[in-house]
């Protein structure tokens, strides 16, 4: 049985599907399963990854586990994993995540490395999926997108290697399902380098549209984000948002080397999410 945590998220869908696909035992967990949309034939349980002790039911018969850093305390879950039976871990960690360093850069790559260290001291196999930014960070805009061709954010120019979630929960189904996957830390970005002006621009594209972006200083979104997200975190991403301006992100080939198949292009993800920007 492999336990897919995340099971509703972004990455977390497709690993579930991926799974499912080739015949694996699949158990999904969420936090609200009467809202979450799982397919069949995967059994749902109800967790809370803050909760670990909670987490007995979810983990019976698991020898897998599909991983988010959530919930804050990553020792105790990976200990509670470990008596529970787990074998291996593959965790959804960050590109943003430095080896090597007393600190890290900021607040969101300390979460995950906390994450990766409690992971990597357990005596269980795991692999470590560190994404850059994700293409589905571009429905952000979609609201705006939805009213208007003017798309109000910072640092327009910033520079990512958008990597579709697809191929993400691809590489994590490999690693869930073979062997020779322990202790690899898996770089993945998507195939190009493109600023979000680029992206904008291939939505555009994708809807018939020219779509621009109207810059807004970076005290302003901060002014905005923290309504929705802790300071610190949107300190972090605001932080990563203006380096990126000046630094593009080295491209990999792991989705391919992995996976088997090349990483999905941005245009890609916008024609498949076509509807959620009309
Ligand atoms: N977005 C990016 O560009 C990017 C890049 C690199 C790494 N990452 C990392 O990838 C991960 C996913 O990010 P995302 O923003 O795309 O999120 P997401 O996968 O869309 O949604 C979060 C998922 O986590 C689950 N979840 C949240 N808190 C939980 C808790 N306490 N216990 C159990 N499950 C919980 C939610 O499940 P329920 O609501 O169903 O319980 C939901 O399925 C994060 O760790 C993020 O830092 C993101």
């Amino acid at each position: 049985m492999i336990l897919v945590t995340g099971a509703t998220g972004s990455v977390g869908r497709h690993v579930v599907a991926g799974l499912l696909a080739e015949g694996h035992r699949v158990r999904a967990m969420t936090r609200d399963p009467e809202r979450a949309d799982i397919p069949e034939p995967a059994e749902v349980v109800p967790g809370d990854l803050g909760e670990p002790d909670q987490l007995g039911a979810a983990l019976r018969g698991v020898r897998a586990l599909y991983l988010m850093a959530m919930g804050g305390v990553a020792d105790r879950l990976v200990d509670v994993a470990a008596r529970g039976g787990v074998r291996r871990i593959v965790l959804l960690s960050t590109g943003d995540v430095l080896d090597d360093v007393e600190r890290q850069p900021d607040a969101v790559a300390e979460v995950h490395a906390a994450f990766e260290r409690a992971v990597a001291r357990s005596g269980l196999e795991w692999t470590f999926l560190r994404p850059n930014e994700f293409a589905g960070n571009s429905l952000q805009w979609a609201a705006q997108v939805r009213s208007g061709d003017t798309v109000c954010a910072p640092y327009p120019q910033a520079r990512t290697a958008p990597i579709h979630e697809r191929d993400i929960a691809a590489v994590a189904v490999r690693a869930l399902t073979e062997s020779g996957h322990h202790g690899a830390k898996y770089l993945l970005t998507g195939p190009e380098v493109l600023t979000h002006a680029d992206q904008l621009a291939a939505i555009g594209t994708v809807l018939g549209r020219r779509l621009r972006f109207d810059e807004i200083p970076a005290g302003r979104a901060r002014e905005l984000m923290t309504r929705y997200a802790p300071a610190a975190i949107v300190d972090a991403v605001l932080d990563q948002l203006a380096a990126a301006v000046g630094r593009a992100p080295v491209l990999t080939d792991a989705v391919h080397e992995v996976a088997g198949r090349p990483a999905r292009t941005f245009e890609e993800w916008a024609c498949e999410h076509r509807p959620d920007f009309t």
